[in-house]
């Protein structure tokens, strides 16, 4: 189908409905098998994926419609350039250059403080490390900046200027990738680790002073005989989280 201006808004809807029925994917089926994925086969996505992915979405909401988001991907030799600055920066500093925005806010509390222990707890058992073997722990960890072997790196990059609410929209977007690639069959793991080299990446993709990058995101086919990959994280249940009234 053609796209004319005089019916150039049906027509972006059309085009975005044609996707949905080729993919074939309900929204609910998407949202819930998304998972995060550790585990990728050694096999390519790409550039024409990558960017059909991020044509969809691209049409995430934001506030005001700022669409405050960047976005750089890495494939090849640019994966692999990352992949070295992150080693070779953590080997001289391990304590990281997340100072400016902390992945967590400090001394986390109650319910959070015991969510984020137990998914901890749940994927180090499915890995077989113990909880006493803080070398595997740290070398699993450092498998975030191979991208848990995935062929795709994103990088998610916001004005710091911006404020909660953009941050959030930013998020919005990153969702959106996630379930677009859920609907073809890829599998990403988001990786606030990057966050940990987020100023050394700063200067590798010369951003503007402006910029901070976020949040890494690998993509890629995820690997089906992975144990890692067999992970189901819980959530609370609608009513712990949710207050419905007027009904
Ligand atoms: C913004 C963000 C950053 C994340 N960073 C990491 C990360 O650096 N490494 C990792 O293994 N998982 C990371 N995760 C994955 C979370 O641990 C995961 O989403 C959560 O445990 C729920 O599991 P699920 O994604 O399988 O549903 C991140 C998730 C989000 C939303």
């Amino acid at each position: 189908m053609g796209v004319s201006p005089a019916d150039g808004g049906r027509c972006i809807c059309a085009a975005r409905f044609r996707l949905v029925s080729l993919d074939a994917m309900h929204v609910d089926d998407a949202l819930k098998a998304r998972i995060s994925i550790r585990s990728f086969l050694d096999k390519p996505v790409s550039e024409a994926e990558v960017r059909q992915i991020l044509d969809v979405a691209r049409w995430s909401p934001s506030g005001g419609n700022l669409q405050p988001w960047k976005v750089r991907v890495v494939a090849g030799a640019a994966r692999q350039a990352v992949t070295d600055l992150a080693v070779s920066v953590l080997a001289q500093n391990p304590a990281g250059e997340s100072e400016e925005h902390p992945i967590y806010p400090p001394k986390l509390w109650e319910p959070y403080r015991s969510r984020r222990f137990k998914i901890g707890e749940d994927m180090y058992a499915l890995l077989g490390i113990p909880r006493d073997d803080k070398p595997a722990r740290l070398q699993w960890v450092a498998r975030n900046y191979q991208f848990f072997g995935a062929p795709v790196g994103l990088f998610f990059i916001i004005d710091r200027g911006m404020g909660n609410g953009q941050w959030a929209h930013l998020g919005m977007l990153m969702q959106s990738i996630a379930l677009a690639a859920t609907a073809r069959g890829l599998g990403t793991c988001m990786q606030e680790s990057w966050a940990m080299v987020r100023k050394s990446l700063h200067a590798h993709f010369q951003l503007q002073d402006r910029d901070v990058v976020y949040c890494g995101m690998a993509l890629g086919h995820p690997d089906p005989e992975s144990s890692v990959n067999t992970l189901r994280s819980d959530r609370a249940e609608v009513d712990e989280f949710a207050m419905l009234d007027g009904f």
